[in-house]
């Protein structure tokens, strides 16, 4: 039968994005290569990012969201260098397409790998596995605000940075994450707020995530304050399974998350549109980390995780598991990077992870 070939568009963007993205294509290359012709992958790769703003002033082309309305995903690097702003390099490329291509569901799981010392001592001897679900279209990143309110001028500058939350998007986020606890071992949804000094949009979150629980009598819930929560990663994670929280707290928490893992550049991440009717985009959780930039001391993990997860959204999930078995088998050997501790370099962790596929 004809091979299901999907296309995917490349966004490698800054620093260390260029780095592990072009591992993850290899890897996922090769893993097409080793399919009997059974998939294919067809890449188009796009030189957006901050050289690109230093030729035209933008971020991405104009028509940039409507060429990549036509890909099956988006396989993205990581945004940001010293050259511009962090806030226009951020919403010029990764929120802008994030936003309009409503990926409002963004799933990070927190991934404990053999041969990776995790700085928890509980990870030595208890099994810990659990997933950030961030709520990824407005919360405190809704871009609400404006700064000068005051009209006073140096010194004497009011800005105002206001956070959204509907009920429909509270709903459909926690909705997600109750859906996936019942895809998981321990069926459990932890609820993240700070609703006891945020009285408003985070008690409608409190009061829709009380009303779906309802309808999901079989999983177990708990809803914890962001503060407490950030103590309970480090202190009690065996008690954790799916974890949903509102833009800005998933972001701070799934950082968390992945250095307890043992690394920031071991941590997937999936952008979804659950509905399909824009691509998903798939990207490591890292930033441009321009402090390692260009060195080949990128750990490929985290975009090679994000790899696996796009597989699943392709309905690959066999395939998923192979990348996946391939990273423990390349962990588990001790071919680590710099950042968990090893020597070696980004293509050495990539070849490892290309040999493995065969295994
Ligand atoms: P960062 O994630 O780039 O770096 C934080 C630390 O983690 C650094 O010490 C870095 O060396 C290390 N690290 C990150 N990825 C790694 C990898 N793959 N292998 C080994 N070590 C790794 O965060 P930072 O420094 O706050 O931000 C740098 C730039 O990235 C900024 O411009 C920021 O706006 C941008 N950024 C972009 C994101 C995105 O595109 N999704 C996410 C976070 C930050
Ligand atoms: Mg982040």
């Amino acid at each position: 039968s004809e091979p299901r070939t999907f296309r995917i568009a490349a966004i490698p963007a800054d620093g260390v994005g260029t780095e592990v993205v072009a591992a993850g294509r290899a890897v996922l290359d090769a893993l097409a290569a080793g399919s009997d012709g059974s998939f294919a992958f067809d890449w188009q790769e796009f030189d957006w990012g901050c050289a690109y703003y230093a030729r035209t002033g933008k971020m991405m082309a104009d028509d940039g969201l409507e060429q990549l309305k036509e890909f099956d995903a988006i396989y993205f690097g990581a945004v940001g260098w010293p050259t511009v702003p962090d806030d226009v390099s951020l919403w010029g490329l990764r929120l802008k397409i994030c936003q309009n291509f409503d990926q409002w569901a963004n799933v990070r799981p927190v991934h404990f790998l053999p041969g990776v010392l995790s700085p928890l001592r509980k990870a030595d001897d208890t099994e810990l596995d659990w997933v950030v679900v961030r709520e990824n279209s407005e919360g405190e990143y809704a871009g609400l605000g404006g700064r000068n309110l005051s009209g006073r001028g140096p010194g004497g500058e009011v800005a105002v940075q206001s956070s959204l939350f509907t009920e429909v998007g509270c709903e459909r986020i926690i909705r997600f994450a109750f859906d996936l606890a019942r895809t998981r071992t321990r069926r459990k949804v932890s609820s993240v707020t700070k609703s006891n000094a945020q009285q408003y949009g985070m008690v409608l979150w409190d009061d829709v995530f009380k009303r779906v629980a309802a309808e999901y009598p079989d999983v177990e819930t708990e809803s914890v304050l962001v503060d407490a929560m950030s103590a309970k990663f480090v202190l009690k994670p065996e008690d954790l399974s799916v974890v949903v929280a509102s833009n800005l707290n998933a972001d701070i928490l799934s950082d968390l998350g992945s250095a307890l893992a043992g690394s920031l550049g071991l941590a997937a991440s999936a952008n979804l549109n659950p509905e399909r009717r824009f691509p998903s985009m798939f990207e490591p959780v890292h930033g441009s980390a321009p402090d390692i930039a260009g060195q080949g001391l990128a750990n490929p993990i985290g975009a090679v995780g994000s790899a696996a997860l796009m597989l699943e959204h392709f309905g690959l999930p066999d395939q998923a598991a192979r990348l996946n078995k391939a990273i423990e088998t390349v962990t588990g050997a001790g071919t680590l990077t710099r950042d968990v501790g090893g020597t070696a370099t980004t293509d050495d962790v990539t070849k490892a992870l290309i040999d493995a596929l065969g295994d």
